[in-house]
């Protein structure tokens, strides 16, 4: 089995939930689809939780605050212990994308950030992005017979491509991936690809940012304080 495309697992959470997770690495990125009516309940786990509707809306619950989530408009940070939980009262089925992932922050993040347009500083393609504490999304449109440059990000960067297919290069491995699937790029990998297809095809980046940047903060930290005690 490639790394760079993971196989999807179907987890079912209850009698109208299941999710499709793709294990990459230590990061878990999950599709859910939530029925009208159904609820998927509040819960908390150790992992820093992220995730965005892809159709329809849900009514997100953050740690008792309740937001409407809309189709890429938003994201929801759940931080490590963080209650949270969802439920679609609408008579549209939902679909949603989420990321898990052990993130060591220090503080319990809650947040509801907004998504905004922008383009791909190199292929001028239409994108919308978001960017939080441990990561980055990114959702591009890449049009038909569109090139996605080969590139090299410090990031480990996955991908879920939402339409029609996309061929994906990761290393020396390359996959042509319908709709539904996903990529994995871990840091400093060479990938890129291209749109065969004839129609327009979006996909999903999640892109985390290195540990180190967290260590970094750290060991700074600890050295203001080992400065603060030999000077005083
Ligand atoms: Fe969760």
């Amino acid at each position: 089995m490639s790394k760079y495309f993971p196989q999807p697992k179907t987890i079912k959470i209850n009698s109208d939930v299941e999710l499709i997770a793709f294990q990459c690495q230590d990061t878990v990125v999950q599709l859910a689809s939530i029925p009208p009516g159904a609820t998927f309940e509040l819960h908390r786990h150790p992992e820093s939780q992220i995730g965005m509707q892809i159709a329809g809306r849900l009514e997100f619950n953050l740690n008792g605050t309740k937001e409407i989530l809309e189709p890429f408009g938003q994201v929801y940070v759940a931080g490590s212990n963080v209650l949270h939980g969802s439920k679609n009262p609408f008579s549209e089925t939902a679909l949603a994308f989420d990321v898990k992932r052990i993130t060591n922050s220090e503080e319990a993040e809650e947040a509801i950030l907004k998504v905004s347009p922008t383009q791909d500083e190199i292929t001028g393609f239409e994108c919308q992005s978001v960017v939080g504490s441990w990561f980055e999304i990114v959702i591009t449109k890449i049009p038909p017979k569109g090139i996605i440059p080969i590139r090299q990000s410090g990031n480990e960067t996955m991908g879920i491509i939402l339409n029609a297919r996309l061929t994906i290069a990761v290393e020396e491995q390359q996959q042509n991936l319908k709709y539904g699937s996903v990529y994995y790029a871990p840091a400093n990998a060479l990938y890129g690809g291209h749109n065969p297809s004839d129609e327009t095809v979006s996909v999903i980046e999640i892109l985390i940012k290195p540990r180190s940047n967290f260590s970094f903060k750290d060991a700074f930290l600890k050295t203001d304080v080992v400065r603060s005690l030999t000077t005083s």
